[in-house]
């Protein structure tokens, strides 16, 4: 039994009214890592936190990762800033493909380790709940691996872990001039594999020039759902193939990064009931400016989440409240948007919406306890990440009293 008290401000999703509600002056009760009570009766034999006045919010969902690999890749970093592009060093060898001999090397201690300490990370920032992504193994072994590695984290980590097969990030080396192998493979061995072990929720494709075309992609992700496995898309991220029309066509839940979307494609998506997460640190961290167009997907009617994109190569950016820096300046997205998209949003992207997301009777205790006022000054932050307090599941998790 857990009680906050002295809440200057709460800010949440209101899953009644539909709205990113304000509330002043409020407490929490908290029973069995449940939400209770929301400005009920102080319950005095309660243990209890005193917020001193400040804000609270949901913990963030960050609903598009890639955490499991081993070591950065700084160096290519440092190539794009002689000018030389995320596609151009891939087609050199570079990309996604330069992460995957380590994590086939690396026993599943050594991958446990260093995806625990990225956890670590990601809850001190905040974020309560994520997605995460296999997808630098890219052999049956090595991706049964990454997600067993994701499982065990999640059990022995407080954040949420929700896992996604993306055995279609990449054609590897080995199948180099026969990409119709590796495909044939993710059907017929890996995904099927995948679902025996029960160890993914979602089945994600990398649908780009150069990756997998849109075909495939159909056939992957169809092949996946057949297994149960939910689809989401990497689309239109650096060219328009035509993955937004895709991600409609076959009930995608997410379609993600757009920053290449066509209008059709935003049409599509509308029609279909499509959310788009958008990933505005990779865009800034690839030195970009081509952001997407996230006000045109809003006003079309799309659920518009945010997420980090975390990864070795395009986004090496844990850090939500950044990304709502970046959604305020470059989305154009107001603060309340931007907060809304960074909790609830995330959540009805990953289907978790029931019990995390917004700060509401019934839902799991995922909060931040802010040492500001109100959301205006998270973004206005934006470098350090002013949190007083985590709690996820009613537990203190990070206090930094
Ligand atoms: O989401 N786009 C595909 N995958 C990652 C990049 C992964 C990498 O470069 O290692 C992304 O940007
Ligand atoms: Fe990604």
């Amino acid at each position: 039994m857990l009680n906050l008290t002295n809440i200057g401000l709460l800010a949440t999703y209101n899953s009644n009214t539909c709205a990113l509600e304000r509330t002043h002056d409020c407490t929490i009760n908290i029973d069995d890592g449940i939400i209770t009570d929301i400005n009920g009766a102080d319950v005095s034999r309660r243990k209890s936190i005193d917020c001193k006045g400040k804000l609270i919010t949901p913990g963030f969902v960050d609903a598009h990762t890639h955490p499991v690999f081993v070591d950065g890749r700084e160096n290519e970093f440092m190539k794009r800033l002689a000018g030389v592009s995320y596609q151009e060093i891939a087609k050199q060898g570079g990309g996604i493909n330069a992460s995957i001999s380590a994590v086939r090397n690396a026993t599943e201690i050594e991958l446990y380790d260093r995806v625990i300490k990225r956890m670590d990370k990601f809850i001190e920032m905040g974020t309560t709940t994520l997605e995460a992504k296999s997808g630098y193994g890219l052999d049956t072994e090595s991706e049964l691996k990454s997600l067993r590695v994701l499982d065990r984290v999640n059990s022995a980590h407080a954040i949420d872990i929700v896992s996604t097969f993306l055995g279609a990030h990449a054609i590897p080396p080995e199948f180099n001039g026969d990409p119709k192998g590796y495909f044939t493979l993710l059907c017929k061995e890996m995904i099927p594999a995948v679902a025996e072990q029960g160890i993914a929720k979602f089945c994600d494709v990398f649908c780009e020039e150069g990756y997998f075309n849109v075909n495939d992609s159909r056939i992957i992700l169809q092949t996946a759902a057949r297994y149960n496995l939910i689809p989401r898309i990497h689309a239109d991220e650096f060219t328009d193939s035509g993955a937004a029309g895709l991600a409609a066509e076959i009930g995608a839940i997410s379609a993600d990064h757009l920053m290449a979307v066509s209008d059709q494609g935003i049409k599509d998506m509308a029609n279909a009931g499509v959310m788009a997460i958008l990933l505005p640190g990779t865009t800034f961290f690839l030195g970009d400016h081509s952001y997407a167009p996230a006000r045109k997907l809003i006003n079309a009617g799309i659920d518009v989440a945010l997420a980090t994109d975390f990864n070795p190569g395009s986004c090496h950016i844990q850090s939500m409240p950044f990304i709502i820096s970046l959604a305020c300046l470059y989305l154009d997205l107001t603060i309340d948007e931007a907060l809304k998209a960074a909790t609830w949003t995330g959540a009805c992207a990953l289907n978790v919406e029931e019990n995390v997301g917004s700060i509401e009777v019934g839902k799991k205790a995922d909060l931040i306890i802010w040492d500001l006022d109100t959301p205006e000054e998270i973004p206005y932050n934006m470098t350090s990440v002013p949190i007083q307090n985590v709690i996820k599941n009613g537990n203190l998790v990070i206090s930094l009293d």
